[in-house]
């Protein structure tokens, strides 16, 4: 069919942890031609517990998609040159509903959330560390607060609703993805419960080979395997989209946001690295056909699987809990910070930490820790210590937990050579040559850091036959490591005596 000046055009849902957006791009292109964007609320109802409202997220996804299309035509584009939607979304958050109402049987409890510790805990002590192994070397990753495995035990071991659904066989559970997907295409009449093999390789039931729920991975958990998605490729036809502005268009692609990226960035090939820095910050490697074990404290995951006949891509991952979400703390919590996007000139004003290191481990410590007792710290305050050496020690923890990942695969035989960098703290110079310096490699930044979404309309693009080849956007910025190695050991050597410190808080 005839379509406009653009031709066809792919959009994709950004479904992050702080922002839901849904950006409109021109197949075969990294050119966004409108978007819209809508905050969304965290709730604490208890120390380390972090939830959302899942309804809210939907309806944020929703009204993304109406006022872009509604933009769309403002600018003379007909939203029916939209051919299809991809979905990236928060990976690991747990979502259950009832599907006949379809309404929540609880709040979305979010991946930062650690009231799991004890059910982890009671896991390894009850079942012993050689099962909690078993468990790692099928889905690639430890026993942690982390995963939705145990966010899913602890729902259906606490909350009531949870319990009579499933007893009346009503219950659903899934990601973000299967609760958005499964709204999109239809709610309560007739939504497709599906997730994609990325999202499902985060759930900590998905066995990283066959790429199916695991038999003793849902025993282990005690998981009845009635109320989880069908596992598909993340790249094929799900459904369409049942109501709204871009009613009937189909849903064709679908990762986990960090996989998204790393499609985003074309780290299509073995040893291709990006870091996204956005709530949290994640750095992932791209290891071809090969599932890899890290003996380093990465994770292995499923990177895409652009088809549903084409076998897989895996990654190793260094997850940092906490990034752009210290800004975020600086700005409304201790309210010392204007806006986030002040924090570049404010750090840059200052010329080093003053020795002030920070340790924002709010919610405990990922790779390569994996202390989930650990609390946030602040080592080195002297009277000179100003809010500008504040942000600056908040944007050098960030840089050290990425240099704590890249180290780690360096440990494991997969040496970074440069860095790709996208999300939205990646609009930070300062934030990136402080990255590029304590990393001691080129961090590389695309003129449109929003990878995610410019991944999953590849991955919708690619199953529609619109987006035959996948291509970055151009690099804009190169930032070259600029302290030499004494400093940069200095420097790693006074984070480590602070992330020491940190350790073991809860205990
Ligand atoms: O694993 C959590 C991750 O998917 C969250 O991503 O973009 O909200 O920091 P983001």
């Amino acid at each position: 069919r005839q379509f406009g000046k653009f031709g066809p055009l792919v959009g994709a849902v950004d479904a992050g942890t702080c922002n839901v957006k849904f950006m409109v791009f021109a197949a075969n292109t990294s050119e966004v031609l409108t978007y819209h964007q809508v905050t969304i609320k965290r709730f604490s109802p208890q120390e380390g517990w972090v939830e959302q409202d899942a309804l809210e997220l939907y309806n944020a996804v929703f009204e993304c998609i109406e006022v872009t299309a509604d933009n769309l035509q403002k600018l003379d584009i007909n939203p029916a040159d939209v051919v299809g939607i991809g979905v990236a979304n928060q990976r690991e958050t747990t979502i259950v509903w009832n599907s006949n109402t379809g309404q929540p049987l609880y709040s979305a409890i979010a991946w930062l959330d650690v009231r799991t510790s004890k059910i982890v805990d009671d896991l390894i002590k009850v079942k012993g560390v050689q099962s909690a192994n078993a468990v790692s070397q099928i889905s690639g990753l430890p026993l942690s607060t982390y995963f939705s495995s145990v966010k899913l035990k602890w729902l259906l071991q606490n909350v009531p609703a949870v319990k009579e659904a499933l007893a009346a066989g009503q219950c659903l559970a899934g990601t973000v993805d299967s609760w958005l997907i499964w709204n999109l295409t239809g709610g309560p009449h007739g939504g497709i419960h599906v997730t994609d093999v990325t999202n499902a390789s985060r759930t900590q039931l998905m066995s990283l080979k066959n790429l199916q729920w695991d038999k003793n991975l849902l025993r282990f958990f005690e998981i009845p395997p009635q109320i989880l998605p069908k596992i598909k490729s993340s790249a094929e036809i799900y459904g369409y989209v049942s109501s709204g502005s871009l009613c009937g268009i189909p849903i064709a692609g679908c990762l986990g946001d960090q996989q998204a990226a790393l499609v985003g960035q074309n780290c299509m090939r073995f040893g291709q690295a990006k870091c996204t820095f956005g709530t949290g910050c994640f750095l992932l490697y791209n290891t071809g056909d090969s599932i890899v074990h890290s003996r380093h404290g990465l994770l292995t995951t499923v990177a895409y699987q652009l088809g549903a006949d084409v076998p897989p891509v895996y990654a190793l991952e260094g997850a940092v809990a906490i990034a752009g979400d210290t800004l975020e703390w600086l700005r409304d919590g201790l309210e010392i910070l204007g806006e986030v996007r002040d924090s570049a000139e404010l750090a840059a004003s200052v010329d080093d930490e003053d020795n002030l290191y920070f340790v924002p481990a709010f919610n405990g410590l990922y790779t390569p820790y994996w202390k989930r007792d650990a609390r946030g710290i602040m080592c080195g305050l002297t009277p000179s210590s100003s809010r500008a050496h504040l942000v600056r020690g908040a944007l050098e923890a960030v840089s050290q937990q990425v240099a704590a990942a890249a180290a780690a695969l360096a440990a494991d035989g997969a040496p970074l050579a440069r860095l790709l960098a996208d999300g939205g703290m990646a609009q930070n110079g300062t934030m990136m040559q402080m990255a590029a310096d304590v990393l001691g490699v080129p961090v590389i930044r695309p003129l449109m850091t929003e990878s995610t979404a410019l991944g999953a309309a590849a991955a919708a693009g690619r199953a529609l036959r619109v987006w035959p080849a996948f291509c970055a956007p151009p690099p804009a910025d190169t930032f070259l490591p600029a302290i030499n190695d004494e400093e940069r050991e200095m420097r790693r050597a006074r984070w480590e005596q602070a992330l020491q410190r940190c350790m073991s808080w809860t205990e």
